[in-house]
């Protein structure tokens, strides 16, 4: 099953670009940058990735971040993330960024953009990898900072096909975004929105309600509400889920306790996504594993995670089409 798994066809639709900024790259950033970091050596950033809960992540994260300060680092960094998807046979991804991660360090918000999608134009014409570009709101900021950066994105309506909301979900509920998410929406921008990862159900509700998302990042707490998992089943709104990054910020526990295979089974549009492989322990293909380790399923069931984010994806009717087909020609 593990040559299955390596070989099937992937989507990735949660995967924060700057979360894939693997140790041996900020080392290299950090030296080309003229830069120090508070880490002696490659296996000493490894060993500080012990998280107890989101924020734990999220300081360490935002601190890596750091050693990106120019576009081709932002392409480097993307171009590396792509090579893995190869590995991992991932066809289509949609990828998150955090512009206010940079601009409030005084990086332009389009050396950012322009050097993340620099990298995703190569990996279309030369590893046959299509994406989407998803601009994320830090919700630990305010409103009038969400606002501004709505307003650079203007330039770059042709590169971002939506906004998300990430960052810390305890005490910023999804209300606080409801103007620029309203604001956003009437510009054509699709919106998603991390709820109900550390958050409660009523997160998620909330983030459905007044953001009018069309799908759920992570979401899995919405087991603690029956008729809220009814009408994710009724109304086919996706979840995206990622199973390493639950069990390394303690979402869950174990990963025999985690609730995505039984949400798969009862119908619930759930795709399995990375996060951010280079802090969580994994790409595409070890999420796949580790969910299979814990919850084994048939081929049929892993695949159908795939069918399931082909469903959720931000593209044409014709373009879904066509990666339906590779899938099922993987199948047969
Ligand atoms: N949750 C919230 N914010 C994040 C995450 C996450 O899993 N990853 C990167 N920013
Ligand atoms: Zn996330």
């Amino acid at each position: 099953m593990k040559e299955f798994i390596q070989s099937l066809p992937k989507v990735e639709l949660h995967l924060h670009i700057e979360g894939t900024l693997e140790p041996e790259l900020m080392f290299k950033l950090a030296e080309r940058n003229k830069l120090t970091l508070p880490f002696a050596s490659i296996s000493e950033v490894r060993n500080a990735y012990n998280f107890h809960n989101l924020q734990s992540f999220l300081d360490i994260y935002y601190q890596g971040a750091e050693v990106l300060l120019h576009e081709q680092d932002f392409f480097d960094l993307t171009w590396a993330y792509l090579l893995r998807c190869r590995e991992d046979n991932v066809i289509h991804t949609e990828v998150f960024f955090d512009p206010q991660t940079h601009t409030v360090r005084g990086i332009s918000f389009d050396v950012v953009v322009n050097g993340i999608h620099r990298a995703l134009c190569k990996a279309e014409k030369e590893l046959n990898i299509t994406s989407q570009l998803i601009m994320c709101f830090l919700r630990h900021l305010d409103e009038e900072a969400a606002f501004e950066t709505l307003a650079s994105a203007q330039h770059h309506k042709d590169k971002i096909i939506g906004v998300g909301l990430d960052s810390s979900e305890l005490g910023h509920p999804p209300e606080k975004f409801e103007r620029v998410f309203k604001l956003a929406l009437e510009q054509g921008f699709l919106t998603v929105a991390h709820a109900g990862e550390e958050g409660p159900a009523s997160n998620i509700h909330e983030a459905l309600e007044l953001l009018k998302i069309t799908r759920v990042d992570h979401g899995v707490r919405c087991s603690e509400d029956e008729m809220l998992v009814e009408h994710l089943i009724d109304k086919r709104i996706p979840l995206t889920v990622c199973p390493l990054s639950n069990i390394k910020l303690k979402v869950f526990q174990e990963m025999s306790e985690h609730n995505i295979v039984n949400l798969m089974r009862k119908g619930l549009c759930v795709t399995i996504n990375s996060d951010d492989p280079a802090y969580f322990g994994g790409y595409m293909t070890d999420n796949f594993l580790a969910v299979h380790d814990a919850h084994p399923m048939t081929s049929a069931e892993l695949a159908q995670f795939t069918f399931n984010a082909i469903e959720a994806s931000f593209i044409s009717e014709q373009a879904k089409t066509k990666l339906r087909a590779m899938t099922q020609d993987y199948l047969s």
